[in-house]
């Protein structure tokens, strides 16, 4: 039996990937965040708390525990935070990782890491995993300089970028897009959603999946894992709108100069994905399956 050690496990994408290994008959999952565990149903996985910005706990969890693969999901992931917050943004996205990539190459552990379509500058998409990289964020910076931490690891090692997640787990310390449209227009609210961003939205389910085809693959290198719609944002308003019944009148189109946010957005990302699904048979969901699979589990709710 083989075990995987995740990072993050109360994230969204941390609570997808215990949905997705707990009771696993091949491997074990030892979940780690900060705090307590927000993840409902607390059988078949071990559950460690594990700060990542402090390198003994890294260092001491890594070793008693001796993982056969870690799954990095943990970080600062609100943009606008790291734009405001360079200092917090660099311990959890830049110092953190080297801490664990540290951790992970003194014990010949494999190391699959998270990262995003914000290391690029939106002038062309959907990108491959041999675009150049050009972040136009504090955030997009951060994330870029994890890869390169990554990339000069010893040990074996894969990146996997991913796109605007959206899902639903317990207790998110953050909303997402379909949610916040939903949210909205069930309470009748307008909303103005920009109509000049393109980018190929990613059911959390799928990410999981991808996150565990890599380890039980022990692929190496860089990976595009998103879903494979290139959608504005906007358009996954409309769909979410219809898809839900709700008023889809509510949604106005806007332009992203219109929104005063403290850190840029690319404009045009979104990603092929073909090599994920060459190399590790990484098939997503259409993204009107995703919100099929959002709404059964809100059924459940
Ligand atoms: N969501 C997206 O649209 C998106 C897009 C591209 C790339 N990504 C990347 O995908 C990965 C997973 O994202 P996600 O959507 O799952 O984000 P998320 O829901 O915000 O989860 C991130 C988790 O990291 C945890 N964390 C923060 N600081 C920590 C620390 N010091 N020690 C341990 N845990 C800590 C947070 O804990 P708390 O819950 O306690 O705050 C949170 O649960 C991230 O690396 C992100 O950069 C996400």
């Amino acid at each position: 039996m083989k075990t995987i050690l995740v990072t993050g496990s109360n994230g969204l994408l941390g609570q997808k990937l215990t949905d997705l290994l707990k009771g696993n008959s091949k491997y074990n999952l030892i979940a780690t965040a900060r705090g307590e565990d927000r993840y409902p149903d607390k059988t078949g996985y071990k559950y460690v708390s594990l700060d990542i910005a402090n390198p003994q706990e890294v260092e001491k969890i890594l070793s008693i525990y001796k993982p056969d693969a870690v799954i990095h999901t943990a970080a600062m992931t609100n943009v606008d935070q790291c734009e405001s917050d360079h200092a917090g943004c660099d311990e959890l996205n830049v110092k953190a990782v080297q801490y664990i990539a540290d951790a992970c190459d003194k014990r010949n552990i494999y190391l699959t890491h998270l990262s995003t379509d914000f290391i690029f500058n939106g002038e062309k998409g959907p990108l491959t995993e041999d675009d150049q990289p050009d972040p136009i964020s504090y955030y997009g910076e951060s994330k870029l300089k994890a890869e390169q931490i990554v990339q000069a690891m010893k040990g074996k090692w894969s990146i996997l970028r991913t796109v605007l997640v959206f899902g639903i787990v317990s207790d998110m310390s953050r909303s997402n897009i379909v949610l916040w449209v939903k949210n909205n227009l069930e309470q009748k609210k307008v909303i103005k959603v920009v109509n000049d961003q393109w980018r190929t939205p990613t059911l959390a389910e799928d990410l999981a999946m991808g996150c565990f085809l890599a380890v039980d693959k022990n692929a190496q290198g860089i990976y595009n894992i998103s879903g494979a719609d290139l959608l504005t944002p906007y358009d996954i308003a409309q769909h979410t709108a219809k898809f839900f019944s709700l008023d889809a009148s509510l949604i106005e189109k806007a332009d992203s100069s219109t929104f005063k946010q403290p850190a840029r957005r690319p404009l045009k990302t979104g990603f092929v994905i073909d090599k994920a699904k060459r190399d590790l048979g990484y098939q997503p969901h259409t993204f009107e399956q995703g919100l099929q699979v959002l709404a059964d589990q809100l059924k459940q709710v």
